[in-house]
């Protein structure tokens, strides 16, 4: 590589789960500080960064084809960008990807990002850099800039890393061992974001309830005392978590759920099977029955509870008597929302190398019919939810105009107009009734508050 100019402008694009957004907005927010300023919507950018996922391979094989896209578009233009491959990607096959693709400038795992201003300047300076060091501590946080974030919707990791090693999955190896971040730092973010203009704050970690931590007062305290904390702050209207895992579920955040008015009554707990031979095979450390029995004492504090979970399809051995069992539990558990995935061997974990590969036909054909019977309840659930009155956060507007779009406490896409000048704002908390329930979305009408 020769010499070329700094960049002046950046994009970052986040392939992958929230947490991937929210490092995606971390680094835009650290290139910022930098001086170099978002590109302009529709301009290419000096400096892309490809923040992605390595879960599925599907979400890995975009890696290659975006690199590919970008290199292609700077030979056409005359002018390449600089591209930096961040996120899951990068801290699995960073090695890989550097000797793969010469066009690519650096590669910076999830948790060195707060290194990419560095990385940028030796780019400039025509030297290609590797950083995919895990820091045992939360160096990356520390190293930040403060957040300058307004949307009305928020992200905040709170918890990083996995110690669960379910047998199919990478999110141990590409994003290192839990570290819960402390206490007084994640107040004090949230603070800042509620100042940026938030309204709502969405906790994030691959076991978010696994956060762990000392209060303001010295005591220990887990994620529901994080979130009692954070309801503290005044303009705070809602505060959600995700993603859970069934294990470390405690009475206490269950309890939660019934006192605390901002947590929004909304549970996304992947359950992955119905089947206990599997569940067993996937190292989930817990059975079906237990699933059930914990969204049973969910319901218990809070009867209008929407339920969300995760499925894999196709697990190595899987019978079609065991893909039943899910299908039972779909029936049992009646999701509000739900991700069902085929099963995607990754390299490296121990369900690659398991006998009984599912071939792809058998598991389409079972995706196909989890999948109807996910849709089918959550519209259900959203025509149940017809009448209700409740409060909408509005995040954007509609496509027609005076339509105004946001999210019911139940998490749901819904729409309403608004003609001016009574009008709506981004950010603001509109008092409607639910009036027609889609399979995607409902339209609700504006009601006096
Ligand atoms: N930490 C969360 C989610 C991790 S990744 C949890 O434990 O629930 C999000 C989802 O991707 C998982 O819940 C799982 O359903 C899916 N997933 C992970 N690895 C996968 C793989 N190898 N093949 C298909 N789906 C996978
Ligand atoms: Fe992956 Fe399991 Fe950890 Fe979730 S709990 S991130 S599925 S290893
Ligand atoms: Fe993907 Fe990494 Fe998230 S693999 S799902 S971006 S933790």
């Amino acid at each position: 590589m020769t010499d070329i100019a700094p960049p002046k402008t950046y994009r970052v694009k986040s392939f992958g789960c929230q947490m991937n957004v929210y490092d995606g907005e971390r680094m835009g927010e650290l290139l910022e500080a930098q001086g170099i300023a978002l590109a302009p919507e529709g301009e290419e950018a000096d400096l892309v960064v490809l923040n992605t996922c390595h879960i599925r391979e599907k979400a890995t094989e975009k890696v290659y084809s975006d690199i590919g896209r970008l290199v292609k578009a700077g030979r056409q233009s005359g002018r390449q960008p600089m591209i930096a491959v961040a996120g899951c990607v990068a801290q699995a096959e960073g090695e890989e990807i550097m000797a793969r693709s010469p066009a690519v400038g650096m590669v910076v795992g999830p948790q060195a990002f707060h290194r990419l201003p560095d990385m940028v300047a030796r780019a400039a300076r025509g030297e290609r850099s590797t950083d995919t060091d895990m820091p045992e501590n939360n160096a990356k946080f520390a190293a930040l800039p403060a957040r300058r974030k307004v949307n009305p919707t928020a992200f905040l990791t709170v918890q990083e890393g996995c110690d669960k090693f379910c047998t199919y999955c990478v999110v141990p190896y590409t994003r290192g061992a839990e570290i819960s971040r402390p206490f007084n730092d994640l107040v004090a973010e949230a603070q800042r974001l509620v100042d940026a203009g938030a309204r709502e704050i969405t906790l994030l970690g691959q076991n978010v309830n696994a956060w762990s931590g000392t209060n303001a007062a010295g005591h220990a305290a887990g994620l529901d005392g994080l979130i009692r904390a954070i309801a503290r702050l005044p303009d705070l209207q809602r505060i959600r978590y995700t993603t859970s895992h069934p294990n470390d579920i405690t009475d206490a955040l269950i309890a939660a759920h019934g006192e605390v008015d901002q947590l929004m009554p909304y549970l996304h707990l992947p359950v992955q099977s119905g089947s206990d031979r599997v569940l067993k095979a996937m190292n989930r450390s817990h059975t079906a029955e237990g699933y059930l029995r914990l969204l049973e004492r969910f319901r218990a504090v809070r009867p209008d509870i929407a339920l969300s979970g995760d499925f894999i399809v196709g697990f190595p051995g899987e019978t079609e008597a065991e893909f039943a069992e899910t299908l039972a539990l779909v029936d049992a558990v009646g999701y509000a929302a739900a991700f069902s995935f085929k099963y995607s061997p990754r390299p490296g974990t121990p369900a690659a190398s398991m006998d009984g590969q599912v071939p792809r036909e058998v598991m389409e054909e079972r995706l196909a019919r989890l999948q109807s019977a996910l849709n089918r309840d959550q519209l259900a659930f959203n025509q149940a939810s017809v009448g209700r009155t409740c409060d909408v956060l509005v995040e954007r507007r509609g496509k027609l105009p005076g339509q105004w779009l946001g999210k019911s406490p139940w998490l749901q896409s819904v729409f309403f107009e608004a003609d001016e000048p009574q009008g709506a704002a981004i950010g603001d908390m509109v008092r409607v009734e639910l009036a027609e329930a889609g399979p995607n979305s409902l339209r609700a009408v504006r009601i006096a508050a």
